[in-house]
């Protein structure tokens, strides 16, 4: 049923992914606008208990971050409530490799710093992923299409590189990310990866990263990961990983949910599914969007629609975040990790996606980057338990 499917519509979710980069970029730009309108360099202070301490018995809390998140209100949130951190995307294939003999380093090395000084752990994100990887790398001899030894070759060598750097520094890598098909009569994703190599690609990124960094854990990460048939075809892809003796540890629940989906029963359902297995689970790219799913892809705001945070939105947020966050401290014996996909409601990629310049109020903290009634639902646990 339409309302069981996250945010990503599967019928269109493969046009809309390709798309996803035309966002990137309009939002990158709305961000170094926003950037120059911070306070630049707070002095972060500490004050009172973040939601990393409130959870210090359950899992770690994170943030994915960007640029210019270390400076700025952001730096102060980031340091105040979180104890993890993912970058958005400057250690996605493009950004951080961008030609062949090419890796830009400096943000991801500015971020590991940032780390560093604050006693912050750090998820990769992500090794291998459809959107977002160089044109080069699928492209072969005399205008050919890269063959299978290429594309295999230029991973392992991406993955070298990148996990290699930040050995140690990185305690959890998302390795693939995506790669299971949303359409029904579809097992795996027709992406060039696939379409190359087959599955190989999958195998060759969990072993390469093993090898270069054998104490980093090693996850599988995908979105619709609670809706039923996706998570039954997630969880065939991990057992025959496990059955070929694949270093694989961990499944990434991205949870780009909603206010309406999911609903208590798939949660558990899926938690239960992917434990089963014996695998680590992290919460990867937790938002709650306040807008119902709509099919047809993605389009531009209309004139005369309504984006304000709405008393009505606001409560169902609040009873959403606080069934997901009970859900998760009754899952504390297998869940490590929850990370909010973006810091506060001043940025989100929501804001581009699936309706551009709509405004979307998915995360604990508003623009002005206080404490949302929300977070207060996370944060108190009697009253939820009552
Ligand atoms: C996917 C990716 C993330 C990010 C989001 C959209 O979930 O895993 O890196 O690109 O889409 O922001």
């Amino acid at each position: 049923m339409q309302l069981h499917i996250d945010i990503k519509n599967p019928k269109v979710a493969e046009w809309t992914k390709l798309n996803v980069m035309k966002y990137f970029c309009f939002g990158l730009f709305i961000l170094l606008f926003i950037s120059c309108d911070q306070p630049s360099a707070v002095a972060i202070e500490e004050k009172d208990p973040g939601l990393k301490d409130y959870y210090s018995e359950y899992f770690l809390v994170g943030a994915s971050v960007t640029a210019s998140s270390f400076s700025g209100f952001d730096s102060t949130i980031i340091v105040n409530e979180y104890n993890s951190i993912t970058a958005e995307n400057l250690m996605k294939m493009e950004p951080i490799h961008p030609e062949p003999d090419e890796y830009h380093w400096k943000d991801a090395d500015a971020m590991v710093a940032f780390a560093d000084e604050h006693g912050i752990k750090m998820r990769g994100h992500t090794l291998c992923w459809h959107n977002q990887a160089p044109a080069w790398m699928f492209e072969g001899d005399e205008g050919k299409t890269a063959s299978k030894e290429q594309l295999l070759e230029r991973l392992k060598e991406h993955i070298t590189a990148v996990a290699g750097r930040y050995k140690g520094k990185i305690f959890a890598w998302d390795v693939v990310n995506e790669v299971i098909s949303d359409s029904e009569d579809e097992y795996m994703r027709s992406s060039q990866w696939y379409n190359i190599t087959g599955e190989e690609y999958i195998r060759t990124a969990f072993k390469t990263a093993h090898e270069i960094d054998p104490d980093a854990k090693l996850f599988y990460n995908d979105y619709n990961a609670t809706q039923p048939a996706k998570r039954d075809k997630i969880i065939k892809m991990i057992k025959s990983l496990q059955d070929d003796g694949i270093p694989i540890h961990g499944m990434g629940l991205q949870a780009h949910w909603s206010i309406h989906h999911p609903t208590e029963d798939e949660l558990r359902a899926a938690l239960d599914a992917y434990s089963a297995l014996g695998l680590d689970i992290h919460i990867t790219e937790l938002d709650v969007s306040v807008y119902a799913h709509e099919p047809g892809g993605t389009r531009n705001k209309r004139d005369d629609e309504a984006d304000d945070f709405t008393p009505e939105m606001e409560q169902a947020q609040m009873d959403q975040y606080e069934m997901f966050f009970r859900v998760f401290r009754d899952y504390r014996d297998d869940i490590q990790s929850v990370t909010f996909w973006n810091i506060s409601d001043r940025y989100s990629w929501l804001d581009f996606f699936p309706v551009r310049g709509r405004k979307n109020y998915p995360l604990l903290f508003d623009q002005e980057g206080q404490r949302k009634k929300a977070y207060d639902k996370v944060v108190n646990f009697e009253a939820s338990a009552e």
